[in-house]
């Protein structure tokens, strides 16, 4: 990191998918923030990345990690996140990298530590908190309130995925519960604090991953309903329940643009945030943000909230009965 040079926030990016071309989408819009370097497993991957961005195609993790770069945004698949993180935060890199952080919370304890001895910034890519509709009704509770959240019910099945996709892979970490319930994770989380009991059941159809999970998960102040899943389609709302009233994220809640308050006492506010560019750039705004201050944790997606979510995908697994590699 250069230290000096603190309005320009140099990225290097590994591994140049799905996610990483939104990542870029997202960058543009994002004032002294650019690509600089890129990695992925294969050459022509990343070829055609830095062809369409700009920025200088690595040959190999070490000189990505040896470019002049403040930051390393990962958007590998989860089984290599824990063990790329660890090598960008030993090259003195802050980190951004893409949920879940790891496979399981026996792989982010060192991530995390590391980050914590190094002085550097680890925050995982969980991009809701950061949407304008989010911070907007968050805002928009604190003068008019529903009273404490708690119930939260949302969910998330898709019907989109080709056969190929990484999230049927259970080599590469995938799974509903792994590829699509950290969203859910962190809602439940945020609205409801810390999970103390969870009862979770998931069905494989014949994969080696779970195609469907449901969880209820109990809370410090409140109980959730959460699903995820690859063969259904679902509808993608969430519902946040309080004795003043309810809130409706509609759908896709997870890319927040719109959410309806409905009070006890009749009145329906209605609330319209659109997001731009994917919606990446407002995590990535507050990354740099981070980074300009000299912080080391993002107040809102807290080292102790990456642990919570990844414990509660742990525990959800655990249930159905789905183990990685060396667990
Ligand atoms: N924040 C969001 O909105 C959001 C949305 C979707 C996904 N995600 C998350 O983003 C991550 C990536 O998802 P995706 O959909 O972008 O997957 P993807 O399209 O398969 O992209 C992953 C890329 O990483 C490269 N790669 C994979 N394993 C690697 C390794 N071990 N070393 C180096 N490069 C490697 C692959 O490139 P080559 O093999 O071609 O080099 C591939 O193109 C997942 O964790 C997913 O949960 C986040």
């Amino acid at each position: 990191m250069n230290h000096e040079l603190s309005t320009m926030v140099k990225f290097g990016i590994i591994g140049c998918g799905r996610i990483s071309h939104r990542f870029m989408q997202g960058l543009k819009q994002v004032d002294d923030a650019s690509l600089v370097t890129a990695w992925s497993r294969r050459p022509e991957t990343v070829k055609q990345f830095v062809d369409q961005y700009g920025g200088k195609a690595c040959n190999s993790l070490d000189e990505l990690l040896g470019s002049d770069i403040d930051a390393v945004y990962i958007a590998t698949l989860p089984d290599s996140h824990s063990a790329y993180s660890i090598a960008a935060l030993k090259a003195g890199k802050h980190v951004l990298c893409e949920k879940p952080a790891a496979v399981n919370l026996a792989q982010l304890e060192p991530v995390l530590h590391l980050a914590k001895t190094k002085g550097l910034l680890f925050m995982e890519g969980m991009k809701p908190p950061f949407y304008p509709l989010y911070k907007r009704l968050k805002e928009y509770l604190m003068v008019d309130p529903i009273g404490a959240a708690g119930y939260v019910r949302a969910g998330s099945a898709v019907m989109d995925c080709p056969p190929e996709h990484p999230n049927y892979s259970y080599d590469l970490v995938g799974g509903s519960i792994m590829q699509i319930a950290p969203y859910e994770a962190f809602l439940a989380l945020d609205w409801l604090g810390p999970m103390t009991d969870i009862q979770a059941m998931g069905r494989f159809s014949g994969k080696q991953i779970d195609m469907f999970s449901i969880f209820q998960t109990q809370h410090k102040e409140g109980y959730a309903q959460l699903y995820c899943g690859f063969d259904l389609h679902g509808k993608g709302d969430a519902l946040i329940s309080g004795p003043l009233g309810h809130i409706t994220i509609h759908k896709n809640w997870w890319n927040p643009a719109k959410a309806t308050i409905d009070y006890v006492d009749g009145r329906l506010v209605e609330l319209d945030e659109p997001y731009v560019a994917g919606g990446l750039n407002y995590e990535i705004e507050h990354f740099c943000e981070l980074i300009r201050n000299g912080k080391t944790e993002s107040p809102i997606i807290t080292h102790e909230l990456s642990r919570q979510m990844i414990a509660m995908l742990e525990e959800a697994r655990k249930q159905v009965g789905l183990k990685f590699e060396g667990e």
